[in-house]
């Protein structure tokens, strides 16, 4: 058998594609879903910089004690959300080097990025300049890593755990919060540079940790088969899955990526450059399972994400309880609203996989409006101590439903919604918009909040509860269940359903590989795939396929 050919055996039986969940599958996608603690951190620790002494001096000259003794809502703005500028260009182009590299070698080129950007940071001193870029350098690191991280895990993920191991993801997310407000905590009072470049510093060590144990985990077998390399995604899956190569489970679930693949490549035919990019954009937006309409719930889910109104919390709590006049330490207070956002995102590790996407969204949606509504009628009402503190437990309670529902929900949906040729990009794009709506939320807060500007105060929670009313609806109408399904069960779904209102009934009766003729009623078939398949064939996949319909050789069996 020339090449070391794969002989492959497919299943006409949908409950069979995909080996039982192993321990080191576990631990593949776990150490995978550490990259969110970038995410985490680097969005964590600029909300209580800003709040520090030694950095409002730097940066504005006043002494504590002065009028005004804050940084100007401008600079806030422009630290802040530089960032979420950079990520979004990040995320953008992130998906064009998975597709062209590999997701792998994207996220560790993330890491190399991201610090050079830490880099930048920690040689700035009073200017803006060396800062500003820094931030813009770092974003696009966190871009590239945000983007492909989400990808990969829902690759390599098996499909009855993906809900819950991209869950892991957000969990690694709110730990980086959680760490940069420790950071930020314990250097908050030094009168030095010490301040904001230990907090940035540290960062140098997320991105050694990711980056080299990403050399050791396998790229994703989906990709492989993206690429034509059909034996590279065969070790890869056997890897993933913790079974040999030959083994029925890993045939199984690679015949059935390969007949998907297929299936979909000639549904959207893949051309040039920038016809794959139109590829995201192709089809009728009255149609619930197009390319558009799936690009536009990616990219407006990760909107939705944004108009919670979370990141008003984590990016400018200090400064808003700062605001609120009797709280003592509104440090602190961050640090409990993060501690919160970490304890609770682990209740959606169950959740997810038991009551599925579209209820915890729906609910969680509900829940958190039923907060915000209350801290704005009583802030509103009154600022006396006892409110203040009834509302920062309403605050509290508001975290606990975005981490168990819309933080992991939101990454969990926009990773499932997108066939194989659009995939990276329909998540990159995803992920942008997250980005994008982050940034357009941290310019514009500062001015609703600040007391020289728009002064909300509490008021700022009716923007956000309304906001949250429309993610009620959003979930009712746009959003599918994905609950248990694998990634190419998710595209039979929605071409079946018809609406994702009646996409929770939905069960898998037939694979694609019996559809595409890769199985003759669940008898072994021969499939030479590899490098004896003419290397000048586009479609290396539909190459192996082809093979079904000729008699095989004695070679190839
Ligand atoms: C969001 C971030 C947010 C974080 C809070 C993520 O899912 O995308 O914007 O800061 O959750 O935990």
């Amino acid at each position: 058998m020339p090449g070391g050919a794969v002989v492959m055996h497919a299943t006409s039986n949908p409950d069979r594609v995909e080996a039982p969940i192993t321990a080191k599958a576990y631990f593949l996608c776990v150490f995978a879903s550490f990259g969110g603690i970038f995410f985490g951190y680097d969005t964590g620790w600029m909300g209580g910089v800003l709040a520090m002494p030694y950095f409002i001096e730097l940066h504005t000259g006043l002494k504590p004690g002065d009028a005004n003794f804050e940084i100007p809502a401008w600079k806030q703005s422009l630290m802040t959300s530089i960032l979420s500028a950079g990520t979004f260009f990040g995320a953008l182009m992130a998906g064009d080097f998975a597709d062209y590299f590999g997701r792998r070698i994207t996220i560790i080129s993330g890491c190399a990025v991201f610090s050079l950007g830490c880099v930048l940071q920690t040689a700035s001193s009073s200017g803006l300049g060396l800062f500003v870029a820094g931030r813009l350098v770092a974003g696009f690191g966190v871009g590239f890593i945000s983007a492909i991280i989400i990808l990969y895990l829902s690759e390599i993920a098996p499909r009855k755990v993906r809900g819950a191991i991209v869950s892991g993801y957000q969990f690694c997310i709110t730990i980086g919060i959680l760490l940069a407000n420790c950071v930020v905590y314990s250097s908050k009072d030094r009168m030095d540079t010490g301040s904001y470049r230990i907090p940035i510093g540290v960062q140098f060590l997320w991105a050694i940790i990711l980056a080299s144990g990403l050399f050791f985990l396998p790229e994703s077998p989906r990709w492989y088969v993206k690429r034509g390399r059909v034996d590279a995604a065969a070790r890869s899956l056997s890897i993933v899955r913790g079974q040999p190569t030959d083994s029925d489970f890993v045939q199984d679930e690679l015949a059935e990526i390969i007949a998907n693949h297929e299936y979909e490549t000639e549904l959207i035919p893949q051309g040039n450059y920038f016809e794959s990019w139109f590829a995201c954009f192709r089809g009728s937006v009255f149609n619930p399972q197009s390319n558009l309409r799936r690009t536009i719930l990616g990219t407006s889910m990760q909107m939705m994400q944004q108009w919670t109104g979370v990141n008003f919390i984590f990016y400018f709590g200090t400064v808003f309880f700062t605001s609120l006049g009797t709280i003592s330490n509104p440090f602190l207070i961050s640090l409990i609203t993060t501690l919160v956002n970490v304890c609770s995102t682990p209740i959606s590790f169950w959740t997810i996989e038991r009551f599925g996407r579209r209820a915890i969204l729906f609910w969680g949606a509900i829940g958190m409006a039923v907060c915000e509504f209350i801290c704005a009628i009583s802030g509103t009402v009154s600022q006396s101590d006892s409110v203040v503190k009834a509302q920062i437990a309403f605050i509290c309670i508001y975290i606990s439903f975005f981490a168990s529902t819309w933080g992991p929900g939101a990454w969990v949906v926009v990773g499932e919604i997108f066939p194989i040729p659009i995939r990276a990009r329909g998540v990159a794009l995803s992920a942008s918009s997250n980005w994008l709506w982050n940034t357009i939320i941290t310019v514009i807060t500062p001015y609703l909040v600040s007391p020289t500007k728009g002064d909300l105060k509490s008021k700022v929670f009716f923007l956000w509860g309304s906001l949250c009313c429309c993610c009620i609806v959003y979930t009712y109408l746009f959003v599918w269940e994905t609950k248990g399904l694998t990634l190419e069960q998710v595209d039979r779904m929605m071409e079946e359903c018809g609406s994702p209102r009646r996409s929770a009934g939905w069960t898998p009766h037939a694979t694609f590989a019996s559809e595409m003729g890769l199985t003759a009623d669940g008898a072994h078939l021969p499939i030479k795939v590899g490098s004896a398949v003419a290397p000048d064939e586009k479609a290396h996949i539909a190459a192996g396929t082809k093979h079904v319909g000729q008699a095989a050789t004695q070679e190839e069996v």
